[in-house]
């Protein structure tokens, strides 16, 4: 235990600032401050405003999380940091921090992929993680199907979005209902009083000839479309709305092609471990679902709690923890970042 690597992980790909500490697998501090309130009129996260509130936020949340863990900075064994995919500027924010930091420290840094921190981050709570696995990762930011044969790496994408996130597309429905922004938590919560069978909305890329060119991508517009249709012609019928109604539905459809193609990737690849991340992962119906269906196939599935699964710096401090123990080589110290980074560079040299 004690010779394990402390890691102090910054991630600033979105609107979270989060800074957490790990010992190995061990959590220690997970400190988050978000700007979500602030995009919230603007029914999106709004990048200039995300990169100055990162800013804002970056000192008291380094403070907070190096007190709530009991240790100083030169305790501290190697910095990590998301160094992408996510927007520039807010992911300049996490970088210059953790350059300034591994400066002053004189401590190794890595440059680490959001997406595979999501993977690693359930080392802290459910140990070690089963390789090969099969990851899907759902948030506002990114809908992904992965295959991890080793987090520190061999990540291997399967299948993505072809549109919109499952977040985002939770989020525009919840507009489109008059819900506050971010929808995801409101749809869940209206849905569970309303009739998933009441409307048969479209389930994106499941027809044969979808399936044979994109089994395992998504596709949530034509879902987003088909409810504002819905909304627009009883509107203008004089019909009134089912808010739950529509919002069961709505989810139904989405957690449906989500848990298939998840478990159809499992059985695919003949892989027994399914893991699930990303900020959706809170849905309680995708939970459900994708608990029987796994159950069914004999696959294992494992959900770190909802803290764990929205962004958050844990989850870099536990990729960063995992690079350090394979040995895998750190960064350079001019690290840079890169938005659209793909997901089979793990850490970024
Ligand atoms: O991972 P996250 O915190 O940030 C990024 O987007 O990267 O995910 C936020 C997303 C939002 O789109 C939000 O609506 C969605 O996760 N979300 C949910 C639920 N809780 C959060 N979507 C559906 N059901 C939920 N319970
Ligand atoms: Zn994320």
């Amino acid at each position: 235990m004690g010779n394990q690597p402390l890691v102090l992980g910054i991630e600033t790909s979105c609107d979270e600032t989060g800074v957490g500490i790990v010992r190995g697998t061990t959590l220690l501090a997970d400190a988050v401050a978000s700007s979500v309130d602030e995009h919230a009129r603007f029914g999106g996260v709004v990048p200039e405003v995300a990169s100055r509130a990162h800013l804002e936020a970056m000192p008291a949340t380094i403070e907070l999380a190096l007190s709530d863990a009991g240790v100083v900075l030169s305790d501290v064994d190697a910095i990590a940091v998301t160094a992408g995919p996510g927007l520039v500027g807010a992911l300049l924010v996490g970088t210059a921090t953790a350059q300034a930091l591994a400066l002053a420290t004189g401590r190794p840094l890595y440059g680490v992929n959001h997406l595979a921190a999501h993977v690693a981050v359930d080392r802290l709570e459910h140990g070690p993680l089963p390789q090969p696995a099969v990851a899907l990762l759902v948030s506002g930011g990114h809908s992904s199907l992965l295959r991890v044969d080793d987090v520190t790496a061999e990540v291997t994408a399967l299948g993505t979005t072809l549109d919109d996130a499952a977040g985002e597309a939770f989020d525009k429905v919840g507009r489109l209902l008059g819900l506050p922004f971010p929808g995801g938590p409101h749809i869940d919560r209206l849905a569970a009083d309303g009739d998933p069978q009441a409307i048969d909305f479209p389930r994106g890329l499941t027809g044969p000839r979808d399936l044979e060119q994109h089994r395992f991508d998504f596709s949530f517009s034509g879902l987003k479309t088909a409810v504002a249709r819905w909304v627009e012609l009883r509107e203008r019928a004089g019909e009134p709305i089912n808010g739950p109604n529509i919002a069961a539905a709505f989810q139904e459809a989405v957690v449906d092609v989500l848990s298939r193609k998840a478990v159809d990737a499992c059985r695919q690849q003949g892989v027994g471990h399914l893991l699930l991340g990303g900020g959706v992962a809170a849905n309680s119906r995708l939970r459900v679902l994708l608990e029987q269906r796994c159950v069914a196939a004999g696959v294992a599935l494992r959900v770190p709690r909802p803290a764990l699964c929205t962004d958050n710096g844990a989850m870099v401090a536990a990729l960063g923890a995992a690079l350090l123990e394979a040995g895998r080589p750190a960064s350079a110290l001019g690290l840079a970042v890169d938005s659209g980074l793909p997901v089979d560079q793990v850490g970024v040299v």
